[in-house]
């Protein structure tokens, strides 16, 4: 029968994320390198009928109601219009929501936005056109520009922008990074670098904390508290009130621009998470950090019916730990990366 996902914490996952396929069109070196990752085969690829199948047992079944498309880099799935299409068609009707790197974003915003998408978030680390060829190993800074003013044009709004500083990096474009959002009227979330990499070479030391990155805007930013709640989502946010040290008057924190920190590492919010995720295999996942994952490609491709697929992702989410553990001495990178996970 039908009922929430919930696990022995209780908190309740009404929030799904699932990513599309684990391939990229960039090769970001914090991600994966640059020869690419041992992709995930054909026939272990949920097909797009199994991916609304799923779905739509989430949302009728289990009581999502955001469902997130991910990757890899899911503009590069083929079936992408006909998945939201069916995402949308569901009833209650779920927000509809895509994270993306923005390459193709200028040719697919209409047709998400007409398909049923409601919002973008594209991750962008630099401004800079050589900064970007060198980060993300393509230089494509250009079709990330022209695919976020696209998904304004086709009112894909709230767009956000996620960028990740790294020490030495690009740690030094933080400010400039906030004012080109300003001026184009996207969100900036700043992420704490997660231990997620492929290559296992995450450290400590060049992770920019949320604290770092927090000061570094004050140098140049009015930061006021948001007085809006926050809720489960991983950003905490800041009405930004001006520049310089002056506000220059009265703000209208309902109406003034924000900027989000996500502080996985050093502010974690596990204690808010209401996410269950979905890999593009049929792999549940009740964490972006499990170590665990419930196969139901396996199952539905068996013919469990839907009763029997919704009651498998609820065990698989009782089992669903407290926190990341990243603090933990024992603690370990999942074996799946970023990209094949889906963020
Ligand atoms: P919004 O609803 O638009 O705020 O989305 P979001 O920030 O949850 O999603 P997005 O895909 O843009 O992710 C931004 C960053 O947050 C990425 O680095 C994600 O990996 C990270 N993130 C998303 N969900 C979780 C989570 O459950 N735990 C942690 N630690 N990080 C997460
Ligand atoms: N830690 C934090 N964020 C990451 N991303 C990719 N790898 C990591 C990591 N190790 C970001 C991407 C994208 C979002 C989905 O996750 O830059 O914006
Ligand atoms: Fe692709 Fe995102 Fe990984 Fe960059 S971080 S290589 S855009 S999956």
């Amino acid at each position: 029968g039908t009922g929430p996902l919930v696990d022995r914490f209780g908190r309740v996952a009404t929030d799904l994320r699932v990513s599309l396929t684990d391939k990229c069109n960039l090769r970001c070196t914090y991600c994966m390198p640059a020869e690419g990752l041992p992709w995930l085969a054909g026939p272990e690829l949920l097909t797009d009928d199994e991916v609304v199948r799923l779905v739509r047992v989430a949302v009728e079944q289990l009581g999502v109601t955001e469902v997130r498309f991910t990757g890899g880099e899911p503009l590069i799935r083929p079936g992408l219009l006909g998945i939201v299409t069916a995402a949308a068609a569901l009833r209650p009707r779920p927000t509809l929501s895509l994270t993306t790197n923005g390459i193709g974003l200028d040719r697919l915003a209409g047709p998400l936005r007409a398909a049923g998408l409601d919002r973008v978030n594209v991750s962008l680390d630099t401004l800079r056109p050589d900064r970007f060829a060198t980060l993300t190993r393509r230089p494509r800074l250009a079709d990330v520009l022209a695919g976020l003013a696209a998904a304004t044009a086709a009112g894909l709004t709230p767009v956000k922008i996620n960028s990740v500083l790294m020490r030495g990096i690009n740690d030094d474009e933080a400010s400039d990074l906030l004012r080109f959002a300003l001026d184009h009227g996207y969100e900036l979330r700043f992420i704490e670098q997660m231990p997620l990499d492929a290559q296992h070479g995450w450290d400590r030391s060049t992770m920019v904390t949320a604290e770092e990155i927090l000061a570094t805007l004050r140098r140049e930013f009015v930061l006021l508290d948001d007085p809006v709640r926050r809720g489960s989502a991983p950003a905490e946010t800041w009405v930004v009130a001006g520049t310089g040290s002056s506000t220059g008057g009265p703000v209208d924190t309902g109406s003034a621009p924000r900027v989000g920190v996500i502080g996985s590492v050093t502010r974690p919010f596990c204690g808010d998470c209401d996410r269950t995720r979905l890999t593009a295999d049929g792999q549940v996942r009740n964490c972006l950090f499990a170590t665990e994952e419930a196969d139901l490609r396996t199952a539905l491709r068996a013919g469990a019916d839907d009763a029997e697929l919704a009651r498998r992702w609820r065990t698989a989410m009782w089992g669903k730990r407290a926190g990341h553990g990243i603090d933990d001495p024992a603690f370990l990178q999942p074996a799946r990366p970023m990209s094949a996970i889906g963020g």
